[in-house]
């Protein structure tokens, strides 16, 4: 019997692009050095997973669900197990939670309820771009999410530097006038306005007003992605731009991945942009969703669904207690950086301190490379993310991520204590 053995060159070239490894790396770390504490995850609070009721939720929604569709609760029930319309099924109680927390004023039918934010990055990019003729532009460092969607679907990539307060507008503006000339023009771009992963920058109201501005001059649409909003301080949201936008150019993608579970893979996107007469871009990637995940499972629909419902309908209330441990993780990580490390500039090692979001950016004097990260693990047992993984090609970084989610009080400590001991040491700061 023969084997059908493939050749990788016979396989999609963008296999080969190491943004697709760069979480299997991370994950094969971990699991070589179980006992490291690691800065690595991005993923939630891993004591917010325990005692989720999904039946009660599940039953709330349903609740919720007979009586707006008027339905019998045998039929209603029903609906969680067939599959679904792949537009979704709780947009009702999506959009009036984004209209209620946010002020964006977006009708359910504007929105997809996707397999995370993931797939709705996905949806955007493959309708926004029909052929390689148009670029897209993003802030970096750069999640590698949409670094890989586009890499699948073939889509150019401008990558435009990010300072503290977001992706730099200048940089943005001249890379537009560049991308025209070279007959490659920029569609859209992509930023993450309230704590980008993995910079944690932050826009500021004037420069969100800004961005739209220019989004307008230059002719491009904005991919706004929401995921780390909820993590503001109380009384410390800001308004995202989907809800300044006078002229539909915005498309807004968000999660419930770290404000209820990431486990539920249910994520929003609302797309009310008209297309041609009678449809909307919501339309559009109902269309194309429908040839890749058919539906969001209804059964993780109702528990979110429902467990929105128990918070009142608020995005709000469901993250409130959320966001004060994650607040009180990075002030955690923050004032043990400084306890260890001083202020800084006497080590050479210098770090940000955002206002929200789970990421510090540490700068070391020398590349944080993963020969530097295996050191770390290895003899200081402490695990972080080297921000190469976040660059559009394969250039060294001297930056390195931390995440403060995943881990609790005394982990933090000890953690940063390793941390500091690891720089001491090994690199002579
Ligand atoms: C900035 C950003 N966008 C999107 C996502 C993907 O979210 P989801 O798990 O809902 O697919 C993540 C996940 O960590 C993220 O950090």
């Amino acid at each position: 019997m023969t084997t059908s053995h493939l050749d990788p060159a016979s396989l999609h070239s963008s296999l080969r692009d190491p943004v697709l490894g760069s979480i299997g790396f991370l994950n094969e770390v971990m699991a070589r050095y179980p006992d490291a504490i690691s800065f690595a995850p991005g993923a939630p609070y891993p004591g917010f997973l325990d005692g989720i009721d999904t039946e009660r939720y599940t039953r709330r929604f349903l609740e919720h669900l007979a009586d707006e569709q008027r339905l019998g609760p045998v039929k209603a029930r029903r609906l969680l197990f067939e599959y679904g319309p792949s537009r979704g099924l709780i947009n009702g109680v999506v959009a009036g939670a984004l209209r209620r927390d946010h002020g964006i004023d977006a009708a359910p039918e504007t929105l997809v309820i996707t397999v995370g934010a993931q797939e709705a990055l996905f949806l955007v990019l493959r309708a926004l771009f029909p052929t390689s003729a148009e670029q897209l532009a993003v802030a970096v460092p750069c999640f590698p999410g949409v670094v890989g969607a586009a890499r699948l679907l073939g889509i150019g990539l401008v990558g435009v530097r990010e300072t503290a307060d977001g992706i730099d507008l200048d940089a943005l503006e001249a890379a537009c006038r560049a991308a025209r000339h070279a007959g490659r023009p920029i569609r859209a771009c992509y930023v993450a306005p309230d704590f980008a992963n993995p910079g944690g920058s932050r826009m500021s109201p004037e420069s969100r007003h800004q961005l739209l501005r220019l989004a307008t001059r230059e002719d491009f649409l904005l991919l706004e992605d929401n995921v780390y909003g909820f993590t503001a301080a109380s009384g410390a949201g800001l308004p995202p731009l989907k809800a300044l936008d006078s002229e539909q150019r915005v498309i807004h993608i968000g999660t419930f991945a770290k404000v209820c579970f990431p486990g539920a893979r249910v994520g929003y996107v609302v797309a009310d942009q008209p297309v041609g007469a009678r449809r909307t871009l919501a339309d559009e990637l109902a269309a194309l969703k429908s040839m890749v995940t058919v539906n969001t499972s209804p059964l993780a629909q109702a528990v979110i669904g429902g467990m929105l419902l128990e918070h009142g309908g608020s995005l709000a209330r469901l993250g409130r207690a959320k966001s004060a441990l994650y607040q009180r993780n990075l002030t955690l990580l923050c004032a043990a950086l400084e306890r260890h490390l001083g202020a800084g500039e006497a080590t050479g090692v210098t770090w940000n301190r955002p206002e929200g979001g789970f990421f510090v950016r540490v700068n070391l004097p020398v590349p944080a490379n993963e020969a530097l990260l295996e050191i770390s693990a290895a003899r200081h047992g402490v695990l972080w993310t080297p921000m190469s993984h976040f660059h559009l090609d394969d250039t060294g970084d001297t930056q390195l991520r931390l995440s403060c989610s995943y881990l609790d009080t005394e982990e933090i400590e000890t953690g940063v204590s390793r941390f500091a001991a690891f720089l001491t040491q090994e690199i002579g700061s």
